[in-house]
């Protein structure tokens, strides 16, 4: 059967999604972290996944303590900030140093909000109790700048779970397969929603991110 042009049932496809791109932070400044370890497997894995994956390693690229005064007019400031533009998932490893999270994460985390607004936590913390309270405060961090979390975070015991500089733990090896492949899913699906809200004229939290 012959179609009037204006009834042509042709399919319209979906415009490509972009990549999701993901920053993983690692917050121990010690060189034997084993936070290091496990945020790089995590990195690992969202890169099989598709993922554009930016390690920033504070031990690496260390950055002066915030001082709202002069942070952003320093030399890194710059090329931090677009590496955190760029970024729809922020990946947050950190040690459990008094319950809390590392000095060095919370001077990385003083320097940002409106880059966080809309974007996706996922929390991994070192620790020799559960690592709770660290959990959440990184939590209270992203609601602090309108960032979404994961429904959990990953907490696990450096002795028992990783050696010789991989993760060798199953029950850890398990979490870490169950957050990246959620990072992937829910990180796509809210990175796709943070750019319809920046795009449109609807009210909303992004709203007020708009440029
Ligand atoms: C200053 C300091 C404070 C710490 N406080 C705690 C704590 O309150 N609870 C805990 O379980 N572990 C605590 N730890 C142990 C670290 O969380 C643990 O060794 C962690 O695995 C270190 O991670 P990293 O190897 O990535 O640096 C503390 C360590 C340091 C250096």
């Amino acid at each position: 059967m012959n179609f009037p042009p204006t009834m042509t049932t042709k399919k319209k496809t979906a415009p490509p999604q972009p990549a999701l791109r993901v920053l993983a932070v690692a917050g121990s400044l010690n060189s034997q972290s084993v936070t290091r370890v496990v945020v790089g497997e995590a990195a690992r894995q969202l890169s099989a996944q598709g993922c554009e994956v930016d390690l920033l390693d504070l031990l690496q690229e260390p950055l002066p303590l915030y001082n709202p005064e002069t942070a952003y007019d320093a030399a890194c400031f710059p090329a931090l900030k677009r590496r955190v533009d760029q970024a729809d998932v922020v990946v947050l490893g950190t040690p459990d140093y008094h319950g809390s999270i590392s000095g060095a994460l919370k001077n990385f985390l003083d320097h940002f909000w409106r880059e966080f607004a809309g974007k996706l936590f996922a929390t991994i913390v070192s620790s020799h109790e559960k690592g709770l309270t660290v959990t959440d405060q990184l939590r209270t961090v992203a609601r602090q700048c309108y960032a979404w979390t994961l429904p959990y975070g990953i907490s696990f015991t450096g002795q028992e779970e990783v050696k010789l500089g991989l993760v060798s733990g199953s029950a850890l090896a398990k979490r870490l397969e169950m957050m990246t492949r959620d990072i992937a899913t829910y990180g796509r699906l809210l990175a796709a929603q943070r750019r319809a809200d920046l795009a449109s004229k609807e009210p909303g939290f992004m709203a007020r991110l708009r440029p």
